[in-house]
């Protein structure tokens, strides 16, 4: 980390994001869709009654649409069609990642940057998904089911609508989370797409074990997990404030389904933002969020994390969970079959820091007190 300054916070901060890529991805000749945000994610579901009642009765998303197979659901900030689309499937599965471009153009280019990396692309003239016009959907060079689109049918911002608001109502789509083995081959290939690097997570040796990437002004639109991948971590919706998350819970605990809650409230070391993880009905991990910080000039300070740092994914020195690190959703190919799944070869996260060998520490060069170390530390459990 010799190019890096150490920040009084604890992390570091750099200029250019110090990764580097040991295997990477061909940078296509074509020029990249303009990506503008992450506009939604398409869910398959198991049992799409179940899943309503998650989505729309516990957290409060509103219906743009619906029919037997297939529910659309949006946030209360938001105008175009909808950010989440939930769909009756036999496997549940992640079966598009969707972001909104900036022109009509940029459907072209998405289409040339990925044929020139031999990725299957399909386009469709009025789109894949009802309220969507024209869009592109390939399978990355990752793996990943990603989609592009720029007509979308509008429809009625909320924002002002304050007596549909509820003490835990959920204002924006936030961003998405890619599980994948190589972070750097991922990191590199998605600064090609136009991402910028805003924090990552690395050790001493440089590997690299997660990494936040963004189009709009946030911490990210999407993030790259290092494990066993392709999967979909979690997709994030935000809400106003941190009182609306604690809102969340207490909801949850009402209707007895606490069970709900896999890791927080808490505030996370990375990107600064209050945050909760829930898991739908079929195990889809849902995070929600409130308050990061504006990335959107050019010379954005890149904030690195060491690994070992007990801070990094909790600011208040809380354990993340085992299943937070194992756990994710299978992603789909564009004929609807979950992608195989190859397993991280680099170290985990997990191992290094509650493992067996692993380590944290709250101030470098001192051991954690032994109540934090046994917490869930291998072997230390029940
Ligand atoms: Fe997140």
């Amino acid at each position: 980390m010799t190019d890096k300054t150490l920040t009084s916070s604890g992390f570091y901060v750099s200029q250019e994001a110090p990764i580097h890529a040991d295997n990477p991805i061909a940078t296509p000749s074509s020029p990249a869709p303009d990506i503008l945000r992450c506009a939604y994610m398409e869910l398959v579901v198991t049992d799409l009654a179940v899943s309503r009642a998650f989505y729309v009765d516990v957290l409060d998303l509103t219906v743009t649409e619906e029919d037997e197979n297939t529910i659309y659901l949006r946030s209360l900030e938001e105008f175009i069609h909808h950010n989440l689309v939930l769909r009756k499937g036999p496997v549940a599965a992640v079966a598009a990642f969707s972001y909104r471009v900036r022109t009509p153009e940029d459907l072209d280019r998405a289409v040339a940057f990925y044929e020139e990396l031999g990725c299957r692309v399909e386009r469709r003239a009025e789109g894949f998904t009802k309220g969507i016009g024209d869009s592109v959907r390939v399978e990355d060079p990752l793996g990943f089911p990603y989609e592009f689109f720029y007509e979308t049918e509008h429809v009625e911002r909320l924002a002002w609508r304050y007596d549909l608001y509820t003490p835990g109502a959920l204002v924006r789509l936030d961003h998405f989370n890619q599980v994948t083995p190589d972070v750097p081959r991922a990191v590199k290939h998605y600064q090609d797409l136009g991402f910028r690097v805003t924090e990552d997570i690395q050790d001493e040796e440089g590997t690299v074990y997660a990494a936040w990437l963004r189009r709009k002004p946030t911490v990210h639109d999407t993030a790259t997990t290092g494990g066993d991948g392709p999967r979909m971590h979690h997709v994030a919706f935000s809400t106003h404030e941190k009182h609306n998350i604690l809102a969340i819970c207490d909801k949850l605990g009402a209707l007895r389904r606490s069970d709900a809650i896999e890791r927080g409230p808490g505030r996370h070391g990375v990107s600064n933002a209050f945050y909760l993880y829930l898991r739908d009905p079929d195990g889809h991990r849902v995070e929600i969020y409130t308050q990061d910080y504006y990335t959107g000039d050019p010379d954005n300070p890149v904030v690195t994390w060491d690994v070992h740092d007990n801070q990094r994914r909790d600011w208040w020195g809380n354990p993340v969970v085992p299943s937070w690190y194992t756990e994710a959703s299978l992603v789909l190919d564009l004929d609807g079959n979950p992608q195989p799944v190859v397993a991280r070869t680099d170290a985990s996260e997990m191992a290094v820091t509650i493992g067996a060998d692993g380590f944290s520490y709250t101030r470098p060069g001192e051991e954690l007190p032994e109540y934090k170390q046994g917490e869930y530390k291998l072997g230390h459990q029940l």
